[in-house]
């Protein structure tokens, strides 16, 4: 996707050999236009697929998937990093290991959101070690529903989370693949 290219370009910041920060668009400030034109793009691209429910993980997920569900018209629910005051029972519950944090998460979503006729397009911002993406994967098969594909906005295609996913069988689309965060400047996967 040109657009989000073009932004990664003027405003990522690499950090170190393997970090992209990009809190001017997607993890701090958001760009509205950007993310409504993010959301248009995995609507095309998913349009066959029948999709009931967006899935995602708060925060930075949040977004985008919002702007996806809008455009599909279907609801968008967020996993939960942290225990709800008011979601306490009835919840369904996967353990998420984060490699850069070195910290283990338990996210939940609520029974009531998710069924067995469900199908599922989960939508991250990243897309590292695929950890967030598995976990979300794991909490959509407990209920018997089915994932039609993860969509994510920036793929670290040196990093093995998209070949992980697809080896395990599912769809995974980016709107843009990193090859390389290598030396300071920003490298994207050549597209066919
Ligand atoms: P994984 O799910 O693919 O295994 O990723 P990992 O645990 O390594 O990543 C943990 C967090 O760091 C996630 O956000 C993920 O989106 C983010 N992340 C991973 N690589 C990068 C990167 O190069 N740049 C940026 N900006 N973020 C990255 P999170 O902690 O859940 O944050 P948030 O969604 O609450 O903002």
């Amino acid at each position: 996707m040109k657009l989000l290219r073009d932004k990664v370009m003027a405003e990522g910041i690499v950090l170190g050999d393997n970090v992209l920060k990009v809190d001017s668009f997607l993890n701090h400030q958001m760009d509205p236009v950007l993310m409504r034109e993010v959301g248009g793009e995995f609507a095309r691209r998913f349009a066959e697929e029948g999709v009931t429910k967006v899935l995602t993980i708060e925060s930075s997920g949040i977004a985008p998937a919002i702007m996806t569900s809008l455009e599909l018209g279907v609801p968008m629910i967020f996993a939960r990093k942290h225990k709800s005051l008011t979601l306490r029972d009835d919840i369904l519950v996967e353990k998420v290991y984060s490699f850069t944090k070195q910290e283990t998460n338990e996210i939940t979503v609520s029974k009531k959101f998710l069924h067995p006729e469900d199908r599922v397009l989960i939508i991250d911002d990243f897309l590292a070690n695929g950890e967030a993406a598995f976990g979300l994967a794991r909490i959509v098969e407990q209920v018997g529903a089915s994932v039609v594909g993860i969509g994510i906005v920036i793929e670290k295609s040196f990093q093995p989370g998209a070949s992980r996913l697809q080896e395990a069988g599912y769809r995974v689309d980016s709107l843009v693949r990193i090859a390389s965060l290598e030396n300071g400047a920003v490298s994207f996967v050549e597209e066919l």
